[in-house]
């Protein structure tokens, strides 16, 4: 079964666009592959944080993706700051990437404009990356478009190491293009992705708002004044969206759908959405509720934390041999 890894940097609640757009398709991966998935806490500190914000958002993250169907029996599940070899390999890798080589990462370019005197880990970031990929024997890294030139660069690293060290120590990862998933608009503006970041929170619906907001967000969706429930994004883009969040959520097509409302008024369709949100959300909701402050969340994460310690130890130490630091 082939290796697959991936990093989640902790940034507070998550959307229904988040639900739709990527974590329904980890969950279809964890039976297609040998899954690590972990929490980049030490990516989140390289803008400051809050450190009381950052320690509940690392714990609400892991019991909102185990609450969406994320399975701990299939998924290695663990938080990358409790592994400490991911920072060890990291100086390592660090001695051998060359300088010029991170200024020229565009996340580098675009960040430390935003950031006045920013700190020296956002340089050094894709090398930990790196680690966080090579300790592994990852096969793949699934990838969104900002992060692909750092996967390129670890593949980068990789090759440039076995070569000066004339061995095949670090396996070669690629990148995984997940298949284009459906966008999700922001309720009011359709036209824009669904996002945490939106001005108006009435257009976003988070995985963990009460019923009663749901239904309030979806009844207030926008519309137009056709009254015929049509798919057309650039025409209908508002009901459009409702209908693809239907979709997605229920599994009928999008004919079904057009058939099956096809003599509804808007207000009937909405509710109809909306009773398929809160079908999919509410037990999401009511699995956070239980894990967040449980034991078994903790269990979870030693479990992982526990096997990784092992598997980096083993890498580390080879590295070590390797670079000449052991006695
Ligand atoms: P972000 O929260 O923007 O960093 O995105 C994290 C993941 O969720 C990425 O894989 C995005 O493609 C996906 N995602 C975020 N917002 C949406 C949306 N409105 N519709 C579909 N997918 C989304
Ligand atoms: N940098 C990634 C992001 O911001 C998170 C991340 C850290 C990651 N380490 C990783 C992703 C290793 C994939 C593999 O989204």
């Amino acid at each position: 079964m082939k290796r697959f890894l991936t990093g989640l940097q902790p940034t507070g609640c998550l959307t229904l666009g988040n639900y739709i757009g990527a974590i329904k398709q980890m969950v279809k991966y964890q039976e297609e592959f040998d899954s690590f998935i972990f929490i980049a806490d030490m990516h989140a500190i390289t803008i400051p944080k809050d450190p009381e914000k950052l320690r509940k958002d690392v714990r609400d993250l892991v019991a909102i993706y185990l609450a969406c169907g994320i399975d701990p029996n299939k998924n290695t599940i663990f938080i990358q700051s409790e592994n400490i070899y991911h920072a060890n390999v990291s100086w390592i890798l660090e001695c051998n990437t060359p300088y010029g080589q991170l200024g020229r990462m565009t996340q580098f370019k675009d960040k430390s404009q935003k950031h006045e005197n920013f700190m020296a880990g956002l340089l050094t970031y894709p090398i930990l990356m790196a680690a966080d990929i090579l300790i592994y024997d990852t096969d793949c890294v699934p990838v969104g478009k900002d992060q692909k030139q750092h996967v390129e660069l670890a593949r980068d690293i990789a090759e440039s190491f076995n070569k000066r060290f004339g061995k095949d120590f670090f396996k070669v990862p690629e990148p995984l293009i997940p298949e284009e998933g459906a966008k999700i608009g922001d309720l009011l503006d359709p036209t824009k992705k669904m996002s945490k970041s939106a001005e108006n929170p009435k257009g976003v619906i988070l995985l963990l708002d009460s019923e009663k907001d749901i239904r309030k967000k979806i009844m207030g969706a926008t519309t137009d004044s056709e009254m015929c429930v049509r798919y057309d994004p650039e025409n209908k883009p508002g009901i459009s969206n409702l209908i693809t969040i239907y979709h997605e959520l229920s599994g009928l097509s999008v004919k079904e759908i057009e058939e099956k409302f096809k003599d509804a008024n808007y207000g009937t369709f909405k509710t109809a959405v909306a009773d398929c949100v809160v079908a999919t959300l509410n037990p999401i909701r009511q699995r956070y509720e239980e894990l967040i402050n449980s034991e078994e969340l903790d269990k979870i994460l030693d479990a992982g934390r526990d096997k990784t310690l092992e598997i980096a130890k083993k890498k580390y130490e080879e590295l070590k041999e390797i670079v000449g630091l052991k006695r």
